[in-house]
């Protein structure tokens, strides 16, 4: 069954609370990103976990593994519920990602969206294909014990049938028909994303920015709910 993760997309705390007060008997998984996490600190999740809600600390790690072990292990005395690494660091740095987190949902960025296959071959001197690389992170990512990666709802499937059915594919870059794209390029809309196989799908703007937040959540749980019918 696929969930629905919420990217907190917001530069302020007061932003927050009041899209957080539109949820008030709702159990959400909420993503806090960089922007938010550098502006407010560890505080904005005490508080958003002080109401129940499910966290995904969005941070991307990315250093030696010593020093990425122990930040795992502060954000882990947060209490947050998942968070993510570049795969881009090794095998050794995500194996002490895992070590210094534990038991609890650890993904990976493979490339990042941003990147095209030619300033990958370019910058990078990788002399494979986008999804040839995108593969090798992904495997690399499950060979160090980590739980999925984040990647394309077009995406999924293939990634499900060259590493595990049971990996996480974790996707943004999802809009419902009635959205407007904004800056996403390639989109799908949760029903399809539920069908390609995510297994977790982010969504930002289309529920952060609505004239009615709480209505487009449930319009958006119900597309899902449709799918799994
Ligand atoms: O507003 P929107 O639904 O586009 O938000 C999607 C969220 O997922 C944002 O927080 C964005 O940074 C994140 N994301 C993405 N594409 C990726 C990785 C992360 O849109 N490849």
């Amino acid at each position: 069954m696929t969930e629905l993760i919420i990217a907190m997309d917001f530069s302020s705390k007061e932003e927050v609370y009041s899209f957080l007060e539109k949820f008030k008997h709702e159990q959400l998984f909420l993503k806090i990103g960089m922007e938010l996490y550098y502006k407010e600190g560890p505080k904005i999740v005490e508080v958003i976990k002080a109401q129940g809600h499910k966290i995904f600390l969005d941070l991307k790690l990315h250093d030696i593994p010593n020093t990425v072990e122990r930040t795992m292990k502060n954000l882990k005395s947060l209490g947050v519920d998942m968070v993510n690494v570049h795969a881009a660091g090794g095998l050794e740095m995500m194996k002490a990602a895992r070590q210094g987190f534990g038991e609890g949902i650890m993904i990976a960025v493979t490339q990042l969206t941003s990147t095209s296959e030619k300033s990958m071959q370019a910058e990078q001197l990788i002399n494979e294909s986008l999804q040839t690389s995108v593969l090798n992170y992904a495997k690399l990512t499950q060979e160090a014990g980590l739980d999925g990666v984040v990647c394309s709802a077009l995406e999924a499937s293939l990634i499900h049938n060259h590493v595990d059915k049971q990996f996480l594919c974790v996707t943004p870059g999802i809009r419902p028909k009635t959205s407007s794209v904004g800056d996403q390029k390639r989109v799908v809309s949760p029903m399809e994303a539920c069908e390609l196989g995510s297994d977790y799908i982010v969504i930002g703007r289309p529920i952060t920015q609505s004239h009615n937040p709480y209505e487009s959540y449930k319009a958006i749980l119900k597309e899902m709910e449709n799918a799994h019918e």
